[in-house]
C-alpha cells in the first residue's frame, strides 16, 4: 500500500559540476526502480537537476523552505522559489538544522504548514540524542516532536507527508541502528500518528523513512522491516553506484 521511497541528502555537497557527473551516472542506473527515488540537492543545483532529470523517474527534493511567502528574511529560500524550479520535495527540521541553526519544533512545524499549503511534499526528520537514547527517554522526544511537526495538519495531506527517523547518533557515523530498533521505534511515531489521527490514516497514508549511515550492505535488511518505508540517505547518496544500490536494495 505504502509505496516505498528513497531520497538522497546532499546536504552542503556537489557543485554543478559534481551534479551533473552524479546524475548522468544515476540516471540510467535507477531507471527500473520499484521505489520512488528522490534526490534532495543544494538550491545552486535545484536547476541543473531538474533539467536533467526531466522525463526520468527521478523526483527533485529541496533541503529546506521558509514558513513566508516572500520578504526580508536574508539567506532564506521560499516555497514558490522552488516550486518555480520543479520541487516536489523539501527536507524539514534535519537534525543539522536543529543542532547548528537553531530550529525548533516550532519552526519546523511553520515549514510544514507552509510547504503543504504552496503544495510541496515535506520530509519531515525526527530522531533522538545517544543520550535520550540510553536514558530512555527518546519515546517521549520523539512522540512530542511528531505531534507538534504536525499540528494544524489534516488527515487529508497526511499522504503528502512523509517523516524521516534519522537517530542522531547514527548519522554520518558508520554506526547504524538494527533493522529491528529501527522498526520499533518507526512504530511507535506511527502509533502515535494514529491516535493523533486515526489508525488507517497512519497505516495507509504515512510513509516513514529511516535515515543514518544506510548503505548498500544494510539497506535490504532495514526495507525488509514491515515498519520501513524507505530511506533518507546522506553520505551514500554522492556516489551514483552507491545510492542505486540503496534505492534497488
Ligand atoms: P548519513 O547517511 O550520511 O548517515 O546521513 C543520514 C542523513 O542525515 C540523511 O538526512
Amino acid at each position: 500500500m505504502r509505496q516505498p521511497i528513497i531520497a538522497g541528502n546532499w546536504k552542503m555537497n556537489n557543485t554543478i559540476k559534481d551534479t551533473k557527473a552524479l546524475l548522468t551516472d544515476l540516471i540510467p542506473l535507477v531507471a527500473d526502480s520499484k521505489a520512488e527515488c528522490v534526490v534532495c540537492v543544494p538550491y545552486t543545483n535545484i536547476q541543473t537537476a531538474g533539467e536533467m532529470i526531466k522525463g526520468t523517474n527521478i523526483k527533485l527534493g529541496a533541503e529546506n523552505v521558509h514558513w513566508a511567502d516572500k520578504g526580508a528574511f536574508t539567506g532564506e529560500i521560499s516555497a514558490d522559489m522552488l516550486l518555480e524550479l520543479g520541487v516536489e520535495y523539501v527536507i524539514i527540521g534535519h537534525s543539522e538544522r536543529r543542532q547548528y541553526f537553531g530550529e525548533t519544533d516550532e519552526t519546523v512545524n511553520k515549514r510544514v504548514l507552509q510547504a503543504l499549503k504552496k503544495g510541496l511534499k515535506p520530509i519531515i526528520c525526527v530522531g533522538e540524542s545517544l543520550e535520550e537514547r540510553e536514558s530512555g527517554v527518546y519515546k517521549t522526544l520523539l512522540e512530542a516532536q511528531t505531534e507538534k511537526a504536525l499540528a494544524g495538519v489534516t488527515s487529508d495531506e497526511l499522504d503528502k507527508v512523509v517523516i524521516a527517523y534519522e537517530p542522531i547518533w547514527a548519522i554520518g557515523t558508520g554506526k547504524t541502528a538494527t533493522a529491528q530498533e529501527a522498526n520499533d521505534t518507526i512504530a511507535i511515531i506511527r502509533n502515535k500518528v494514529a491516535e493523533l489521527y486515526c489508525k488507517n490514516c497512519a497505516q495507509n497514508k504515512l510513509r516513514i523513512q529511516y535515515g543514518g549511515s544506510m548503505n548498500p550492505k544494510n539497506a535490504s535488511e532495514l526495507m525488509a522491516m514491515p515498519e520501513i518505508d524507505g530511506g533518507l540517505i546522506g553520505g551514500a547518496s554522492l556516489k551514483a553506484e552507491d545510492f542505486s544500490k540503496v534505492v534497488k536494495y
